[in-house]
């Protein structure tokens, strides 16, 4: 038996029991920001799952004679992997050229209807080997992983042909394969509408339901479906008739919705039950009502409207209602390039006035519920897998937010072992 015990954790985040209500379903409302610290703490792991965890006065030595490796947590903070519930994170190139172009007055949209924003990246996609479209893929997986991240979402939707979208399913199948952490899977499909497709966007819509959602099921390569139900993008009547044809094929939403306007994107998705709806940033009363009606989990992606330069979502007015909120990075080369859950964490508390409560849960916890992975992610439990950062000495939690952009880890633990991405 492989035991590890790490002691001298200054504050241990997250901690849940079998019994704990966060388990059944996301902290929403007033409960966002009940999140159960241990202070002065010590977990223990054996052959890659927690075994036991408490406060140091408990500790006996029996307990830590039995470790085969004692680690000196040096008063670092722990807390548990985040659960990044929103990427795409297979694209074949960055747009830095889009990047310089908005700074120069160009909008997003601007650029998107003038063939640039996920029509280039599509374009990219198209001409990549498969192979290449992987490397580069499990290398941003790494990288993700290295800043804490413990289980992730993965769209396709830069293909937008149904060779190309097969494509980037099965390179999301392989990192499923190779990578050490849950993976959940997202055809999109309906991303953007072709340049070919423009004058008939319904010939695109039955594509995506005709020829390219049947070889998606059939071949088992998605676990949920999404559309950019948006302005410029594809409609709610038309998200309507995918989201259908999706659940008819087994495949639950997770839709991308009102980003750019109050586009109805979030009433279609709660009316199809989908897992969450995504982005938000054009919110108001009649979102949050259609919301408080369902079970649909909000997601908010702050660092693209940091990115973009464009309303942050209104957090509070959303938690405040009582709903529940999960955090995610979008990682993405259009309008989130970083998936760096510290720096989401960090936009969160600083631009949405989310406690740093508040914001770990809905990064963690609530993240897994948004991929509905809840029952083995997202917290520090006995029997999960040992999945969880530790950082430097630092004085509380409360300072990961604080000191934003500098991500102070002193390690990363997947299933138990140092992580690394040497
Ligand atoms: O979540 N909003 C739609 N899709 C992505 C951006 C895609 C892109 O610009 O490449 C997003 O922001
Ligand atoms: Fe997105």
């Amino acid at each position: 038996m492989e035991r590890t015990l790490i002691y001298n954790i200054h504050q241990l985040l997250g901690v849940t029991d079998n019994d704990s209500p966060q388990n059944l379903n996301p902290l929403a409302g007033k409960n966002l920001r009940n999140l159960k610290v241990l202070e002065d703490a010590w977990l223990e792991i054996t052959d890659g799952l927690i075994s036991d965890f408490g406060v140091l006065e408990d500790l006996n030595k029996e307990q830590l004679n039995r470790a085969n490796k004692v680690i000196d947590a040096q008063r670092g903070v722990l807390g548990p992997s985040w659960c990044d519930s929103h990427t795409h994170l297979v694209f074949a190139q960055p747009r830095e050229e889009e990047f310089v172009m908005r700074i120069l007055g160009k909008s997003y949209e601007e650029i998107a209807a003038a063939g640039g924003g996920i029509l280039n990246s599509a374009k990219k996609v198209q001409q990549a080997a498969e192979e290449l479209l992987l490397e580069s893929a499990y290398r941003r997986l790494n990288e993700i992983m290295a800043m804490g991240t413990g289980a992730v979402e993965i769209k396709s939707g830069y293909g937008l042909t149904p060779e190309s979208e097969l494509k980037m399913l099965r390179v999301i199948r392989s990192l499923k394969d190779k990578a050490p952490i849950p993976i959940k899977s997202t055809f999109l499909g309906a991303h953007a509408i072709p340049a070919e497709y423009k004058s008939s966007p319904e010939a695109y819509v039955d594509l995506v339901i005709e020829k390219m959602l049947p070889e998606v099921a059939d071949q088992g390569l998605a676990d949920y479906i999404d559309v950019f139900c948006d302005r410029g993008f594809f409609t709610p009547q038309q998200t309507d008739r995918i989201l259908e044809a999706g659940l008819k094929r087994g495949l639950k939403a997770k839709i991308h919705a009102n980003e750019l306007d109050y586009s109805g994107g979030v009433q279609v998705g709660v009316k199809h039950h989908a897992v969450s709806v995504d982005h938000l940033e054009c919110t108001g009363e009649d979102e949050i009502q259609s919301l408080l009606n369902g079970s649909t989990i909000p997601t908010l992606l702050p660092q693209t409207a940091f990115f973009l330069n464009i309303e942050y979502p209104p957090a509070r007015k959303i938690i405040d209602a009582g709903l529940p909120v999960a955090l995610a990075s979008d990682y993405n080369p259009g309008s989130s390039p970083s998936g760096n859950m510290f720096f989401t964490v960090a936009l969160a508390c600083i631009h949405m006035k989310m406690l740093p409560e508040e914001a770990i849960n809905a990064a963690t916890i609530n993240g897994a519920h948004a991929m509905e992975i809840q029952d083995i992610a997202g917290s520090i439990q006995k029997g999960r897998a040992a999945n969880f950062w530790l950082t430097e000495p630092i004085s509380s939690y409360n300072f990961l937010p604080y000191s934003f952009g500098r991500t102070p880890l002193k390690s990363i633990f997947i299933n138990g072992n140092t992580f690394s991405t040497i």
